[in-house]
């Protein structure tokens, strides 16, 4: 939900990223501990990011024997791609891909997203949750979460209700957490058994 009259178009919202990838950095060790732990709990031996942005989180994907990672804007991308050189990751390829048009090629273990569903419009995010659950068995979603907005939303920010979304595409809660320093929520989610990988595809 923005607080805010029209919804960003498509274009607008990639060239906002374009615009904000030299400048993107989320200081945040509270937030990687929380979902590292998430993370080796699961023990993925496969794992896509999607909305990977400049690539903060790629490091905590090393030992992991095969890791993707995606974002459908160029200069980010070219950001995390520097990062991967850096952290040595030859385990880890990185690809643009726009989550709210298909589901990314490929089957993982688990796959992740942070603070990036949130800024998908309420009108495209079932259509982006069908695609984020086609490729993956298990979901880290770590995003945006507050039952009522205590302040006004930006025009590029939406507060969606996870649970419902990824119930709908055969989904269940497995775990959440609440963090209580932001209004940020880890949802752990998993496709229920028999949920067959691409039967929901639009
Ligand atoms: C707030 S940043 C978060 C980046 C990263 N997940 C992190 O936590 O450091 C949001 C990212 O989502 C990406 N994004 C937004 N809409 C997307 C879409 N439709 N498909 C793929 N990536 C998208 C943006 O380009 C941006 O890199």
């Amino acid at each position: 939900m923005s607080s805010r009259g029209r919804s960003p178009s498509v274009q607008e919202m990639l060239a906002y990223w374009e615009r904000r990838a030299p400048s993107y950095y989320i200081e945040d060790p509270f937030g990687r501990a929380i979902l590292r732990a998430f993370i080796e709990k699961l023990q993925p031996k496969s794992l896509i990011e999607i909305g990977c942005g400049n690539g903060e989180l790629l490091s905590l994907y090393k030992n992991i024997p095969s890791a993707v990672a995606v974002d459908w804007s160029e200069n980010m991308l070219q950001r995390a791609n520097l990062r991967k050189a850096r952290h040595f990751l030859p385990n880890l390829r990185l690809w643009r891909h726009d989550i709210t048009q298909c589901a990314p090629h490929g089957q993982y273990d688990v796959a992740v997203t942070r603070t990036v569903l949130m800024h998908i419009p309420p009108d495209s995010i079932e259509k982006t949750v069908r695609h984020v659950v086609k490729c993956a068995d298990n979901f880290l979603i770590f995003e945006y979460f507050e039952n009522v907005p205590t302040e006004q939303l930006a025009a590029h920010n939406w507060l969606h209700d996870y649970v419902p979304l990824f119930e709908k595409e055969g989904c269940e809660l497995v775990e959440s957490y609440v963090r209580q320093d932001m209004p940020q929520v880890l949802f752990q989610f998993q496709k229920k058994p028999g949920v067959m990988a691409d039967a929901k595809e639009a």
